[in-house]
């Protein structure tokens, strides 16, 4: 497969990829009840990968068995090749992963851009104390951190809330202000929970732009919707999940004409109209 803008991918035929992300034959129950059954699929580098499905259909608990929250009772999880099942969160954040929630999780009493600042590394000893100091080298640190976390925010068009504190900023300002958290920690995969649930049409425009650029730039990422229309408009490829199974894998336009696709959706919102 050649991505559009992906340089990796078009490095020659025969060229083979290592998934970012692979999962394979995942599943997942709780108190007996299914929540994914045998569930695979892979995120090759510079890849937005579409995944949508009706409520309830295991997206999230997709998300939460790869970046270390829950533990599937079956399958695998690979990043780059190797098997992180059973590996802590915090392991598996330090393989550069990073997840958003569907409720933004933003400190409430922090600044937007010092939101944004957190979700770096944590600066080392000596970079703590050159800025405590006030030392030359703490003051540059400072001034690339925060021309980085502006960067962030203006690519988002939220640069205007920077100074005002989480708890003050309208809901959509939130979530966009984790997706610019989430870039500013400089992730190889970045899960991203409904990231446009909740966000106007313009703003979700604008967020669809700059998935496409993180990704140009090799970034990974798995885009988790119910809006089918957000996600076929962002995404190189969809997966379709209903009742945690994969009912569909495709190219967007392929998969908004699928009769699964149309069945899983209509399914869940219009039981009656059979
Ligand atoms: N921690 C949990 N405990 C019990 N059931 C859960 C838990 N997390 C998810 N589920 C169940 O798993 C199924 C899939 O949920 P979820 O992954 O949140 O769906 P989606 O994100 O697609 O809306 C649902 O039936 C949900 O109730
Ligand atoms: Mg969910």
């Amino acid at each position: 497969m050649c991505l559009p803008g992906s340089v990796t991918l078009c490095a020659g035929r025969g060229v083979s990829v290592v998934p970012v992300l692979s999962v394979e034959g995942l599943s997942v129950g709780f108190d007996g009840v299914s929540a994914l059954r045998e569930v695979s699929l892979r995120v090759e580098p510079g890849e937005i990968l579409g995944l949508v499905g009706p409520n309830g259909a295991g997206k999230s608990t997709l998300l939460n068995c790869v970046c270390g929250l829950y533990r599937p009772g079956g399958g695998r999880v690979l990043l780059d090749g190797v098997d992180v099942v059973g590996e802590r969160p915090d392991a598996i954040s330090a393989r550069h992963v990073v997840r958003t929630h569907q409720e933004p999780r933003l400190l409430d009493n922090v600044s937007l851009v010092d939101n944004v600042l957190r979700g770096g590394t944590t600066p080392g000893v000596r970079d703590r104390v050159a800025g405590l100091f006030g030392l030359p080298s703490g003051r540059r640190h400072r001034r690339d951190d925060l021309a980085r976390a502006d960067e962030e925010l203006a690519g988002l068009g939220i640069e205007q809330w920077r100074d005002v504190a989480a708890r003050s900023l309208p809901y959509d300002v939130r979530k966009l202000g984790e997706v610019a958290r989430a870039r500013y920690a400089g992730p190889r995969l970045m899960l991203l929970d409904e990231p446009a649930a909740g966000v106007g049409a313009a703003a979700a425009e604008t967020l669809s732009r700059r998935l496409r650029f993180f990704a140009r730039s090799g970034t990974a990422i798995v885009l988790v919707d119910h809006n089918i229309d957000f996600v076929t408009s962002s995404a190189h490829r969809v997966v379709v999940l209903s009742a945690g199974e994969v009912v569909a894998v495709g190219l967007p336009e392929d998969i908004t004409r699928d009769a699964r696709v149309i069945n899983a959706y209509l399914g869940a919102t219009e039981p009656d109209q059979a």
